[in-house]
This record gives C-alpha cells, sequence and structure tokens, in this order.
C-alpha cells in the first residue's frame, strides 16, 4: 500500500471543465474555453482556496496564461486567512521547453518550475520563476512523491491541481489525488485523440479508482460535480497495477 505518512499534509483538488463526453479538449487541443462564466466563477473559487495551482507544461502551451484571483472578497478572504493575495502557479515540465514570451510569464503571480536538472538550466538565469524545484524522473515521469515532499516542505498544504490528462493520469496512478471537482458542459467535442482528465494507460474497470460523490449542483445548463477519491480502493487498484496482479472480475 502507498505510503501517505510524509506527504499526509498536502490536500488535491483537481478542477477540470469536462464536455458531456466527458472531453477536456478539442482534438486540436485547444484551450478549454467551453464553459460558462459561473465555471470560471466555480474555478477562480476553488484557485482561491489553494496554496498552489500545479499544471502540465502542456496546458500551459495550451493556454499561455492561468487564471488570477481577482474577486475582492476572495482576495480579502485569502488576506484574513493570512495567505499571499494570489497562490504559486507551478509549472510542471521535466524538459523545461517552455516559451518564456508566453503572457503567463508577465502575470503578476508568483510561479516555480518543477522539473529536472537539465530542464532547469535555460530558466537559471531568468528571473520568470521565483523558484525552481529539480525532481527526479524514471523514464521521463516525475517522481511524484518527491516533488509533494518538496512542495509540503515549501509550505503548500492546498494544492489545487488544473490539468491536463497527461499531469491528472500520473497523480491518480501515484494515489494523489484526494478531491475532483468535474464541471459537465452542455457540447459535444467527441475524437478519439482529443484529451479526457485522465490520460495515461488507464485502469481496468475491476481495479479502477473508486470515487464517492460529494455533491451535485446545477447552475443553467452546466453540472457541477464533487467527488472524493476513495483512499482504499485505489490503494488496492494502484498497488494491483504496480504488482501486475490484477484481481479476477467479480460477476
Ligand atoms: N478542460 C479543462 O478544464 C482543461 C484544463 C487544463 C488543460 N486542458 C487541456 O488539456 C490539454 C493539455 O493536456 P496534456 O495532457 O496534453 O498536457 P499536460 O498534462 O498539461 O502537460 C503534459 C506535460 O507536462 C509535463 N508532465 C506532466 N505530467 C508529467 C509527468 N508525470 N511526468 C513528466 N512530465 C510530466 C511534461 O512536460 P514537458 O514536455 O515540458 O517535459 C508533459 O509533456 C490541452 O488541450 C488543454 O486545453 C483542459
Amino acid at each position: 500500500m502507498p505510503d501517505h505518512s510524509s506527504i499526509e499534509r498536502l490536500q488535491t483538488t483537481v478542477v477540470l471543465a469536462i464536455s458531456a463526453d466527458g472531453k477536456i479538449a478539442d482534438f486540436r487541443r485547444s484551450p478549454a474555453r467551453f464553459s460558462s462564466a459561473a465555471d470560471r466563477t466555480h474555478l477562480e473559487k476553488q484557485i482561491a482556496l489553494a496554496d498552489g495551482i500545479l499544471f502540465g507544461a502542456g496546458t500551459l502551451r495550451a493556454y499561455g496564461t492561468t487564471l488570477r484571483v481577482s474577486n475582492p472578497e476572495l482576495l480579502q478572504s485569502r488576506q484574513q486567512q493570512g495567505l499571499p493575495p494570489q497562490p504559486v502557479q507551478i509549472v510542471a515540465s521535466p524538459s523545461g521547453n517552455l516559451n518564456s514570451q508566453l503572457r503567463f510569464f508577465s502575470q503578476d503571480v508568483p510561479r516555480w518550475l518543477l522539473t529536472t536538472e537539465v530542464g532547469a538550466k535555460p530558466w537559471n538565469t531568468h528571473e520568470s520563476f521565483e523558484r525552481i524545484l529539480i525532481v527526479p524522473t524514471s523514464k521521463g515521469k516525475i517522481d511524484w512523491r518527491d516533488a509533494f515532499q518538496q512542495l509540503t516542505d515549501l509550505g503548500i498544504g492546498r494544492l489545487g491541481v488544473l490539468g491536463g490528462g497527461e499531469l491528472v493520469a500520473s497523480l491518480v496512478a501515484t494515489d494523489l489525488i484526494d478531491e475532483f471537482w468535474l464541471t459537465v458542459c452542455p457540447l459535444i467535442l467527441g475524437g478519439a485523440v482529443a484529451p479526457t482528465p485522465v490520460a495515461g494507460d488507464g485502469f481496468l474497470a475491476n481495479v479502477a479508482p473508486r470515487l464517492e460523490l460529494l455533491g451535485v449542483e446545477t447552475i443553467e445548463q452546466e453540472v457541477f460535480l464533487h467527488y472524493r477519491v476513495l483512499r482504499s480502493t485505489l490503494s488496492g487498484a494502484v498497488s494491483s497495477l504496480s504488482s501486475g496482479t490484477v484481481p479476477a472480475p467479480t460477476i
């Protein structure tokens, strides 16, 4: 069973908008700007609850920008809690291959980079990132337990995870996601190559991570789903997958 003892303070919540057919972007992997103003308000609220916001380089490349907290009530609430106005925006990019001309780099937000020794090189002389965290990788994949330990040591207690599918898949597979917020939006994107909330190799249904529905709200045409990841079943699924033993299906 995975060991959570050293990183139990870090709480992770994935926040994504999906089409009614479960895609997070169209087949061109365009930025997902298909949700309503109500969803953007919801997203900003979730961002305002976090100490740090984590996203993959693919998401940054698609959007070129991030969402800042700008609602005065949310800013006031953060101030009352002794939090800085903006959570830290943390980009996961082992390659470090990011365009420094992206608008993200001129937004008034604190920025950290999660990368490798090689990926850090182009950024060491830049002031674009306040902090560069070097994380171990195996076959190009980030060691999330090490990364989360570093984030915890740096005072990140609540982490909002804003995608994309590759990043979320690796965190689910490492049993490091606590909650999901999924906004189901009224459109069909279709396409075999259009990304979904969780990419990666996938799980067999009989060992797939299970969720508990914490809440559901409908605002006009969108449905806001709030789930908690059931830790015990996920641990079983992850350890089954990593050991290569898949339990016999129950019929
Ligand atoms: N609907 C929504 O709410 C929503 C939200 C966010 C994104 N999106 C969509 O999602 C798409 C982007 O998702 P994506 O899956 O292609 O990309 P992604 O997960 O955002 O980023 C993938 C990149 O991040 C780094 N990375 C992430 N996880 C890693 C891991 N475990 N190990 C090593 N490196 C890792 C790598 O960067 P390097 O290549 O730099 O090494 C990798 O190429 C876009 O189309 C975007 O529009 C939708």
